[in-house]
């Protein structure tokens, strides 16, 4: 028989579950079949398999397992949007997404309803605990794919020469008064705040959720730090770039070097150069510049952001720098649920630790010390890219804010610019 606190916490997961299942096809609701088949780039996916393969994670982790005589939605789907879980089955090459013109955007919709039905299904007859724990890791999968879809509509709405806007932007902030060259307009200054070190936990510490690449929990020795209490804005890199930041291979590190001969880069992604000046790109439109200046720079590299903080006199913070600064703060900041889609103007009254942009650290994408990945195909979530990526951290405009949390670990390729990531200094 169950006990009152195993109803509570299925009646918990269910509600969470609703709310995230529906927030998708929110997200998706203002754009045409046509617009979510895009696969501009290919570490993107169109938003039409970001939404079949959520509900696919659903179907093969919780429901497959742990929900007798469920019948299968169609038989293909199993392996048609598996994404990269080798254990699980054999799967079609991620560039070939934008080629699903079948199944019908009409059928994916129907396979979520299939999915949803049957999660509710499990959850009113009583899950046993590693069910509920899988359909709390869907949800959490789910949101990420939440913030997937909309930078990879970012991308794909870039790529189309009508440069569509995603959202109308919320009231915009009055232009700030031109500045001369060298000083970043009205930016409040750049504060650091000191920290004193020492002995740090560092990882996840409940309750609550968490992936198991926050765990274990264990000490870390940090030197005396200090911490930048707002984002670099968009006027602060501009000066770089207008200082040659882009000319200077000594501010560079070699890969970072290459990256930039290679790529032909000279400004982050999304800006462009034409007679009016630099105009910026976003989910709400192309703007000015100048209208941008004072809200933080995104779509940088790692290799830009170090290369702007080595410009600047300063340095990345270490993934456990951030973390022991944000732990005990509360998430709160420009996150998804703002509805703004897009970095805001930054302010310096507190220390500013979640939403706008995930800030690059210097840290690369390791295990921690004992760290154990999930039984099964599951353990490939996380601990199979555990090399050649580094760590950002804090969550951006468009993470929903049930997601982040100050022990959360996102990483990316170093040369990755199509996500929400900007700098954030340390010293
Ligand atoms: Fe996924």
């Amino acid at each position: 028989m169950k006990t009152s606190i195993e109803e509570n916490v299925q009646l918990d997961l269910a509600a969470r579950f609703t709310t995230v299942r529906r927030r998708s096809l929110e997200l998706s609701a203002g754009l045409t079949p046509e617009d979510m088949m895009v696969q501009s780039l290919p570490d993107a996916s169109p938003a039409k398999w970001h939404l079949a393969h959520t509900a696919w994670f659903f179907e093969s982790f919780v429901l497959l397992e742990f929900l007798p005589g469920y019948r299968l939605f169609d038989p293909d789907f199993p392996w048609l949007f598996n994404s990269y879980y080798e254990g699980f089955s054999a799967f079609p090459e991620k560039r070939l997404r934008a080629s699903f013109s079948r199944p019908a955007l009409e059928q994916i919709l129907r396979y979520r309803e299939h999915v949803d039905r049957g999660i509710e299904q499990l959850l009113e007859v009583g899950a046993e605990p590693e069910a509920l724990r899988r359909i709390e890791l869907g949800a959490n999968h789910e949101e990420q794919h939440q913030e997937l879809l909309l930078t990879d509509l970012k991308h794909a709405f870039f790529t189309n020469p009508l440069r569509p806007v995603y959202k109308q932007p919320q009231a915009r902030p009055a232009a700030p008064a031109v500045h001369s060259k060298g000083q970043a307009g009205l930016c409040p200054a750049l504060v650091f705040q000191p920290f004193e070190g020492g002995l740090q936990q560092i990882g996840h510490l409940g309750p609550g959720f968490c992936f198991d690449n926050e765990l274990p929990r264990h000490r870390v020795w940090l030197q005396p730090f200090a911490l930048a209490r707002r984002l670099v804005t968009c006027a602060e890199y501009a000066d770089f770039m207008n200082d040659g930041g882009y000319s200077k291979p000594e501010l560079w590190l070699s890969a970072g070097w290459n990256a930039v001969k290679q790529n032909g880069w000279r400004a982050p992604l999304y800006w462009t150069s034409g007679n009016g000046g630099w105009s910026v790109f976003t989910l709400c439109g192309e703007l000015p510049l100048q209208e941008l200046e004072t809200t933080p720079v995104s779509h940088v590299s790692f290799y830009e952001a170090d290369a702007y903080a080595r410009w600047a006199g300063y340095r990345l913070p270490t993934e456990f720098e951030w973390e022991a600064a944000a732990e005990g703060q509360p998430v709160e900041g420009n996150l998804l649920d703002s509805g703004r889609f897009t970095p805001a103007p930054v302010d310096d009254q507190h220390m500013a630790q979640f939403g706008d942009c995930w800030v690059w650290t210097a840290s690369a994408y390791l295990g921690y010390p004992g760290f154990r990945p999930l039984e099964g195909a599951l353990g490939e979530y996380n601990g199979k890219f555990m090399s050649g990526q580094m760590v950002l951290r804090g969550g951006s405009c468009v993470t929903p804010a049930a997601h982040i949390r100050s022990s959360y670990r996102n990483f990316f390729a170093p040369e990755t610019r199509w996500q929400f990531s900007g700098i954030k200094l340390a010293r």
